[in-house]
Order: structure tokens, then C-alpha cells, then sequence
């Protein structure tokens, strides 16, 4: 059993600041008290699990992580429920997609309730930082990275570092209540991933090389970059953070049929989602038909002219349930229905919400109570 050595700080926030950090917490950008700090050597395995005071490291300027990126990361959200509760949704998918990224990195693995019990010793030790209102929660970051010292590239680092940090946050992409719909690039000169390569899980090296299409994005007036597949540029996969959704109906055809829900399959080079797997689960609880297929760029374009493909949405935990309205890419540009959020997307973002701030049942049992 992998154990934490529990020691708080002795100059947390005053209770005035922190609570001025939560009126408007943003994302990303304020951290809470303490870390979770777990270090792995090929000797030692796990050791010196510690719940310490959030803060700087100090690492040598040969260590692997700085010239190889042998480096991953995880992201999930605890959530202040009605009865004043704390809770996270799904943290064991996070778990296992960890596990699943460390795999694949060459990297050790961690028991499934020794990540748990991180996430929870953080949680209920910062509780104070986990904002109420609405949207608001505390974005946990678990992450790994290699520390062993050295330039040789032979073999994978036989150090590591494991960490999780914590963040008051805001929705992602700003504003409460209706969301704000998204305009996006389709890249279609970079490519995120490749067969075998590292798309299927959070490496951190995936979001660096994806910058500087994200810069070309922001410079065609667009929010994000949607990914398409590395062979012909053509099939839609994914955006930076966040997975895509293509509603259907329900009155596209014009014939009264329920909407479906459609999202591009795990080939191997998008990143399974948790929220991705959850609107699988839930749309057809709420009579929503939701199913795996690939779409291509003409397609989209196409339907979105007939009429038939109504709304996009983008989901993950950061972006929750976020609308696309509009489509940019090289050659074309399309609204989708009327470029505002549409019906079918709100209801499922009511939903999942609602699940996750323990406002709704959760048939499922994916409400993990923490404190
Ligand atoms: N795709 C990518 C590339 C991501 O980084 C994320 C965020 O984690 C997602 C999709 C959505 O995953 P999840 O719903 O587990 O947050
Ligand atoms: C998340 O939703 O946790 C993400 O990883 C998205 C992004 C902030 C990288």
C-alpha cells in the first residue's frame, strides 16, 4: 500500500484572498495550498508519497524530462454539491486512461487507488478552494514526468516524478449560463496524430506540436483547431482539448424523426474521452440514438447545407459541452443550423451537468464522493 505523508502548510491564503481568487477563477491560472507529490526509481518503485505545500521544483538542467518530453498528464474536476459535499465524476476512467498513457510512454504505472486516494487527500485537504456558482469547479491535474539526469536516449528514464495540482476554474471557454458557440479551423495541412503514434493518449508532447496550428486558428478568427486523420486529411477527429459531437435531426429531415448523436470512432489516434464515453452512455437514457461513425470534411459541409446535420458540439472536461457554430478551413467556410447553440446540445449539457453537481440522479454511479 502506497502511503502519503500528510504535511499542510504552515501560510495557506487567508480566507479573504482565496476567497476573492474564487470570484472569477479563470482557468488555469490560480492554484490552490498544497500538491501531491509520489516519486517512482527503478530501485525504490513508489515512494515519498507526500501532501506538501504547493510550490516550485528545483530539477538539474540534464534531466530527461527538459530534452524528451517523457511526460503525461491527466484532467478531472471536483464539484461542490447541494448538500455542501464534495465530489468528482468518473475519477477510475481517469485512472485507468492514466495508466493506459503511462503504458504507452514507457512509463511506471500507478495503482488505480493510490491515484484515487491522491486525488482525494488533495480534494478534502484544499476543500475551502472549490468555488460554488454556476460552472465553477476545481480542474485537478494529475501529471508524470521523467527526472532522471542524463541526455542518453536509449532507454526510458528510470525516475519519475508524479504530481497533482489543483485550480479553481471557471467553464473553459468563459461566460455562465448559454454557452457561447465556437468557430473553428480545420487543419488541413498539421496532423495531431498518427497511426501508432501517441493520439490516443495525454502525452504532453501532443499539445506542443498542436500550438502552432492552434496560432493559425486564432489568426483565421477561429477559437480551436479541429483535427482531421493524418493519411488524407480529410476525416474529422478531434479538437485540442475536447472530442466532437454531430447532432442529427431532429427536425433535419423534416420528418419528426428523433435526433441522434454521431461521434467519430477510436481509431487510435483521438483521445478517449470520458465525457465522449459518458454522452454515449446518457443520450440514449434521455431517447437520444448516439453511435460511432467517421464524417468527412465535404460531408459536414454538405449535411450542414441539406439540413440534416442540425448542431456540433464539442465536450471534455475542460470545455463541458461546448457549441460550434461556424466551420473555417482553407478552401470553405459553413454556419452549422444557425450558429447559435441548439437544443439537442443544451439538453445533454443540462444532463451531464446536472449529474455531475449532484443535481440530477446518477443512475450510472459515476458521482464519486470525496468529503
Ligand atoms: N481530446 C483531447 C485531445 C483532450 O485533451 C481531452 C481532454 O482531456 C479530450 C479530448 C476530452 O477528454 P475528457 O472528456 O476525458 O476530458
Ligand atoms: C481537459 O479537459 O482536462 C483537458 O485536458 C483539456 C485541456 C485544458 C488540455
Amino acid at each position: 500500500m502506497i502511503d502519503f505523508d500528510i504535511r499542510p502548510s504552515s501560510h495557506p491564503l487567508p480566507d479573504a484572498e482565496r476567497e476573492a481568487a474564487l470570484r472569477s477563477p479563470g482557468f488555469g491560472q490560480v492554484f490552490t495550498d498544497h500538491m501531491i507529490t509520489l516519486r517512482w526509481s527503478a530501485e525504490r518503485g513508489w515512494h515519498d508519497g507526500r501532501l506538501e505545500p504547493y510550490g516550485p521544483f528545483t530539477f538539474d538542467p540534464a534531466t530527461m524530462v527538459f530534452h524528451y518530453a517523457q511526460e503525461f498528464f491527466e484532467g478531472l474536476k471536483a464539484y461542490l454539491q447541494p448538500s455542501g459535499s464534495i465530489a468528482t465524476f468518473r475519477p477510475e476512467a481517469n485512472a485507468a486512461r492514466f495508466n493506459r498513457t503511462a503504458q504507452r510512454m514507457a512509463m511506471p504505472e500507478l495503482p488505480e487507488e493510490t491515484f484515487i486516494r491522491a486525488l482525494e487527500l488533495l480534494v478534502a485537504q484544499d476543500r475551502e478552494w472549490v468555488p460554488g456558482g454556476e460552472g465553477n469547479s476545481l480542474y485537478l491535474r494529475p501529471f508524470m514526468i521523467a527526472t532522471q539526469r542524463g541526455l542518453g536516449v536509449n532507454h526510458p528514464s528510470s525516475e519519475y516524478l508524479f504530481c497533482i495540482i489543483a485550480s479553481p476554474a471557471a467553464s473553459y471557454f468563459g461566460g455562465t449560463g448559454k454557452p457561447k458557440p465556437v468557430t473553428v479551423w480545420l487543419s488541413e495541412y498539421y496532423t495531431r496524430a498518427a497511426p501508432g503514434g501517441t493520439g490516443a493518449v495525454k502525452a504532453g508532447g501532443n499539445y506542443a506540436a498542436a500550438f502552432l496550428a492552434q496560432q493559425q486558428a486564432v489568426e483565421q478568427g477561429c477559437d480551436q483547431v479541429v483535427w482531421l486523420d493524418a493519411a488524407e486529411h480529410r476525416w474529422v477527429e478531434e479538437m485540442g482539448g475536447m472530442n466532437l459531437f454531430f447532432v442529427f435531426g431532429p427536425d433535419g429531415n423534416g420528418d419528426g424523426a428523433a435526433p441522434q448523436i454521431m461521434t467519430p470512432p477510436l481509431t487510435g489516434t483521438l483521445l478517449p474521452g470520458i465525457t465522449r464515453d459518458s454522452l454515449l452512455r446518457l443520450a440514449p437514457e434521455l431517447g437520444v440514438k448516439a453511435y460511432e461513425d467517421r464524417i468527412s470534411t465535404d460531408q459536414w459541409q454538405a449535411q450542414c447545407a441539406s439540413g440534416e446535420l442540425t448542431e456540433v458540439f464539442a465536450c471534455g472536461t475542460a470545455a463541458v459541452i461546448t457549441p460550434v457554430g461556424r466551420v473555417k478551413g482553407e478552401s470553405a467556410e459553413w454556419l452549422i443550423g444557425h450558429g447559435e447553440p441548439g437544443p439537442v446540445t443544451m439538453r445533454l449539457r443540462e444532463e451531464l451537468i446536472g449529474i455531475q453537481y449532484g443535481r440530477q440522479p446518477d443512475p450510472f454511479g459515476w458521482v464519486h464522493k470525496i468529503c
